[in-house]
């Protein structure tokens, strides 16, 4: 039987000996990973490159799988590239693959992981990471930034659907299953897992994203901590450092956390990357802060831009013996190692690989496995007259801003870093109103509920919440400033916030105003809520006769149309507390 890669222990001896032939130009190579709009394949020769990235959102040619699979086939045939002191490396490709492969266009979008928190299914999450590999393998990357192991602890923070709970153990358990579906496909179809980031990331005062999280140890240790041991457990590969400090010190330059805690007692052997950029929160001198980076723990440093300036500064910095060869040493070694056991040191070029097939993304067994997650993560929080499941004879009104809106029912980090508006850029499946299309003949839309009445219809659904946002843009920030303490030099202070309130009515008037203007009429409403995050809808329920939480479920609406006609039932509970009237739905709760 084959052995699984992420079981798979590294050869020493291979990965040794192939260190050994390095020179330092070539190691400082191994440790840099630059964005792919700053680097050409000449580039990645000529400078012994260990690895590239796309930003959310950065996308080659038309952004088709065909163009990805061109992309890093060149980048690959670069980095294997004889000649005289140069030892070819394949190069690793990494996304932000943390809902499917969404950078790219067609690609099947998964459910956000606050939505799979709901369905309380660790098998299911096996089966997602595994589809997701598959489509990541299409296009001839071998790596993706998921999964987002953060144990959100305060929905303000904007990448609260980044995490699966505030519940640690419901983290825990979802860990190992998407490690081993995304590392474990066989000798050639697995891709890296990355789980991220490390650590405290859901723990900021106020949530404030890239802020400080201030924690004894034992609470940082048995919140945070928790998930990462069923993962490094399950054999993850990497690790991201975390933007956010802890009690006042930022992670990307604390040894302790990153050396002592997690390749120390935690025994993580793979290597661990920085966020985009996050070495520069340590120091504003550059050197200064690569140099207590990497002299704390980590291996490779993901670089939007600067990386040749990087090269120098590292370079200089060994020279001069401020970072320790031997330091170097090992994160080489550990990004070899990694490479040889994800299988990528055997791999033939990406152009070659039977793995490299563009029909796989959005394949109808893919999209078939997010439908049924669709369904499985959907949250009954209020049902008065039992009004549903509604009869396919129900003559229905469909109306709100997120209807009929794949991009906002895929919520950030698809297709662009913010998301998308509208459907044009979700290249297959179904929004929420196209999903009840296909379910009932007798269906109408009005976006603002203008059309209700109650001599024609005898129902409404109303399809209301967020827009898409990610990170710090995400942030709900009643002054609009971030907490003292929190992210000095990070980049969350400049950015405009998502809003000032978690309430809706105040982020969202218009989504209370079709409501009002439906019921005025004498039509019942069905309310479904598009957001990442639990946010305060007492209005809203005041005049809704049932109310469903949605999270953000990514291109198939339809898996929202089949529960409320009845084709599965609600089975979803909630992945985290939602405050309503003076009380709470604690985690765990959900009508059927
Ligand atoms: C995010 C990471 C992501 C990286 C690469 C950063 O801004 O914090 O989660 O993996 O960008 O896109």
């Amino acid at each position: 039987m084959t052995a699984l890669p992420s079981q798979t222990p590294a050869d020493p001896a291979a990965v040794d000996q192939l260190l050994s032939r390095l020179s330092l130009e070539q190691k400082i190579g191994q440790m840099i990973q630059a964005e792919r709009m700053a680097i050409t394949p000449d580039e990645v020769a000529e400078y012994h490159i260990g690895s590239i990235l796309s930003g959310g959102g950065s996308a080659p040619g038309a952004n088709q799988p065909a163009d990805w699979i061109a992309m890093n086939d060149a980048y690959w045939a670069a980095s294997m590239r004889e000649g005289p002191g140069r030892v070819p490396i394949p190069l690793v490709y990494g996304v932000d693959a943390i809902h499917g492969h969404t950078n790219v266009l067609g690609a099947t979008v998964f459910p956000h992981n606050i939505g799979l928190g709901a369905t309380n299914d660790p098998s299911l999450i096996e089966r997602i990471a595994r589809a997701t590999a598959l489509e990541i393998l299409a296009t001839g990357v071998d790596w993706t930034f998921a999964p987002t192991l953060a144990v959100v602890q305060d929905p303000r923070w904007g990448r609260t659907y980044e995490s699966f709970s505030d519940d640690p153990a419901l983290v825990a358990r979802y860990a190992a299953p998407y490690v081993r579906g995304l590392q474990d496909g066989g000798s050639d179809a697995g891709v890296i897992a990355c789980a991220k980031h490390w650590v405290g990331d859901g723990g900021t005062t106020d949530g404030n994203d890239q802020g400080n999280t201030v924690l004894s140890e034992a609470e940082l240790e048995r919140v945070h901590m928790t998930p990462y041991r069923p993962a490094i457990e399950a054999g993850v590969l990497t690790v991201m450092a975390s933007f956010n400090s802890w009690n006042g010190e930022k992670c990307h330059g604390h040894r302790y956390l990153l050396t002592d805690v997690l390749k120390g007692r935690l025994g993580f052997d793979g290597f661990i990357i920085s966020d985009w950029d996050g070495v520069e929160y340590l120091d504003e001198d550059l050197g200064v802060a690569i140099e207590r980076c990497v002299n704390a723990g980590v291996d490779m440093l993901m670089i939007s831009v600067e990386w040749k300036r990087y090269i120098e500064l590292l370079l200089a910095s060994v020279r001069a013996g401020r970072i320790p060869m031997a330091r170097i040493d090992d994160a080489v070694r550990r990004i070899l190692s990694v490479k040889q056991r994800c299988g990528l040191l055997s791999r033939v070029r990406p152009a070659e690989r039977t793995t490299a097939t563009p029909g796989v993304l959005g394949a109808p067994a893919h999209r078939a496995l997010a439908r049924e997650a669709v369904r499985a993560s959907l949250v009954l929080l209020q049902h008065d007259k039992q009004i549903l499941p509604l009869a396919p004879s129900a003559r229905v009104l469909v109306a709100g801003r997120n209807a009929d809106n794949r991009g906002h029912q895929c919520g950030g980090f698809t297709v662009a870093w913010q998301g998308t508006n509208g459907n044009d850029q979700i290249i297959g499946g179904t929004s929420i109103w196209e999903g009840i299309q296909a379910q009932t003949p007798h269906a109408e839309f009005s976006l603002d509920g203008d059309a209700a009445d109650a001599t024609r219809h005898d129902v409404a659904i109303v399809v209301i919440g967020e827009r898409p946002y990610a990170e710090g843009m995400g942030d709900i920030r009643p002054d609009r400033k971030v907490a003292p303490g929190s992210s000095p030099a990070g980049r969350t202070a400049q950015l405009a916030p998502y809003g000032q309130s978690l309430v809706n009515a105040e982020l969202h008037p218009d989504d209370l105003a079709t409501i009002q203007r439906i019921q005025a009429r004498g039509v019942p409403v069905v309310a479904v809520m598009i957001s990442g995050r639990p946010l305060r809808v007492d209005a809203e329920l005041a005049h809704t006769a049932a109310f469903v939480a949605a999270w953000l479920p990514g291109s198939e609406g339809q898996g929202v149309a089949d529960v409320l006609f009845g084709a599965a039932p609600f089975s979803g509970t909630l992945p985290m507390p939602w405050p309503h009237g003076d009380g709470v739905w604690p985690r765990g709760y959900g009508l059927r």
